[in-house]
C-alpha cells in the first residue's frame, strides 16, 4: 500500500481487521473525513485549476452573482423577512460564499447574515479567512441550526457525501464491501441490509457486474433541514441525474471516480485521504427523500437552462461590452457555465422550497417537465 496518508491505511486495515469486511459507505467516509488524515478534513483537498478539481465556482465570480440574483427572487417571495438567512453547506475554500456577499452588495439583502455549515475544520478556518469581516458565522452540521426564515444552498455539496457501492449478480443486488489481504484493499460482496435493502427492492434488475452508487445520507440531512427551516427554500447545484439515467445499460461501471491533480482514477480503495472520491447524484432519490422530509419540491433542470433563466440580467448588462475585457472576461466564464456539452449538462439544478405557495423563481422558466 502507498499514498499519501498512510496512517490511515494501516488504521482501516486494522478496522478491518478486528471487525471484518467495512461497507465501502465506511471506507469512503473515512478516506474522505477521518478527521487526522481525511481529505477534507487534513488540508489535502484543492479546488481550482491548481487544485485536484473544478467546480463552478472556479470558474468565476459570475457563477456567485447569478445565484446571488436567486435569493433576492427568494427573499421576495417569502415577503421580504427581516429575519431571513442564507445558509451554505459545504462551502470549500469559501471563494463561492465570497462572490455571493460581494454581489448581494447594493441589494435589499447587502447585510445578511450567513450560517456555514462545514465539517471540515481545516476548510473552515481557509473560509473564515476569506470571509474575513462579513457577517459570517459556522456550524459543523446541520443540527446546530436555530430555527429560521431561510435559504439554504449548496454547490457539490452532495458529490462529497459517502455512498454504498451495490453490484448486481444478474438476479439481485449485492453490497461492496472493502476487506483486507496480505496488504492490500480487496472487494468483498455481502448481502445488503436496512435501509439499503429496502430500497433496492424497488430496483430494476440489472446484467451482473453493474455496479451503481446509493447515497443514504442525505435523508438525514434534509429531514434536519425541514425541522428547523419552516418557511424558506433549499437550492442544490450538483453533478448528478435521474435514477433512471443512472441505471442506463452504458452506465454498468456507476458514476464512482477520484481525482488528485486534475487527474480521474477509478481505484478508490488505493490511496486513502490522498485524493477526492466522489459520485453523481441521484437526484430522484434526493427530491424522493426531500419530499419525505417535508420539503414541497420546487423544479429541476441542467444548469444549461437553469443559468439561461436566472442570468437575463447579467446578459443584458453585457450588451455593448464586449469586446471590453470585463464584459468578454464575464461573457466567457458564462459560455463555460452554460455550456451544452460541457457544465451545463453534467451540473444540475434541484429547488424545494417550505411555507411558500407557488414560488416560481426565474432560474426554473425554462424547465420543462420534471425527468425525475
Ligand atoms: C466538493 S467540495 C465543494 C466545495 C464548494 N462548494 C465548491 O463548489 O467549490 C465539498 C464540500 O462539502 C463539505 N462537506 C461534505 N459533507 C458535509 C456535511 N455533511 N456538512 C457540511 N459540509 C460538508 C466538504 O468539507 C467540502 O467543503
Amino acid at each position: 500500500m502507498s499514498g499519501k496518508s498512510p496512517g490511515l491505511e494501516v488504521r482501516l486495515a486494522e478496522e478491518i481487521r478486528a471487525s471484518g469486511p467495512i461497507p465501502f459507505v465506511r471506507f469512503m467516509e473515512r478516506a474522505l473525513y477521518d478527521p487526522k488524515s481525511g481529505y477534507y478534513t487534513s488540508g489535502t483537498a484543492s479546488i481550482g485549476k491548481a487544485g485536484d478539481f473544478f467546480t463552478n465556482v472556479s470558474v468565476g465570480p459570475v457563477y456567485g452573482e447569478i445565484l446571488a440574483g436567486q435569493f433576492v427572487e427568494m427573499w421576495r417571495l417569502l415577503g421580504c423577512p427581516s429575519d431571513f438567512h442564507l445558509i451554505e453547506q459545504g462551502a470549500g475554500d469559501g471563494q463561492l460564499a465570497g462572490d455571493i456577499l460581494h454581489a448581494l452588495a447594493g441589494t435589499p439583502l447587502e447585510d445578511v447574515p450567513l450560517i456555514v455549515i462545514e465539517r471540515s475544520e481545516v476548510l473552515q478556518a481557509a473560509q473564515a479567512d476569506k470571509l474575513a469581516g462579513k457577517n459570517v458565522s459556522w456550524i459543523p452540521c446541520e443540527e446546530g441550526l436555530p430555527e429560521l426564515c431561510a435559504v439554504h444552498y449548496s454547490n457539490e455539496l452532495f458529490d462529497a457525501f459517502p455512498v454504498h457501492l451495490v453490484r448486481s449478480d444478474g438476479e439481485s443486488w449485492e453490497e461492496m464491501c472493502v476487506g483486507c489481504e496480505n496488504g492490500a484493499f480487496v472487494w468483498v460482496v455481502r448481502p445488503p441490509g436496512g435501509d439499503l435493502a429496502e430500497i433496492l427492492k424497488e430496483y430494476p434488475r440489472r446484467p451482473a457486474g453493474f455496479t451503481t452508487e446509493i447515497c443514504l445520507a442525505c435523508r438525514p440531512l434534509l429531514r434536519t433541514l425541514a425541522a428547523r427551516i419552516p418557511r424558506g427554500f433549499l437550492l442544490a447545484v450538483d453533478y448528478g441525474m435521474s435514477r433512471e439515467s443512472l441505471l442506463a445499460g452504458h452506465r454498468s461501471e456507476g458514476t464512482l471516480a477520484c481525482y488528485r491533480g486534475h487527474r480521474r482514477d477509478a481505484n478508490p480503495l488505493e490511496s486513502p485521504g490522498g485524493k477526492d472520491i466522489t459520485a453523481h447524484v441521484n437526484f430522484s432519490l434526493l427530491r424522493d427523500d426531500a419530499v419525505a422530509a417535508g420539503w414541497e419540491f420546487g423544479s429541476f433542470t441542467d444548469q444549461h437552462h437553469f443559468l439561461v433563466g436566472a442570468s437575463a440580467a447579467h446578459l443584458l448588462s453585457l450588451e455593448g461590452k464586449v469586446p471590453d475585457p470585463a464584459g468578454g472576461k464575464k461573457l466567457r466564464s458564462l459560455k463555460m457555465l452554460l455550456h451544452p456539452e460541457g457544465l451545463g449538462q453534467k451540473f444540475h439544478a434541484i429547488m424545494f422550497s417550505r411555507g411558500v405557495n407557488g414560488a416560481k423563481l426565474s432560474g426554473f422558466q425554462f424547465a420543462g417537465e420534471s425527468r425525475l
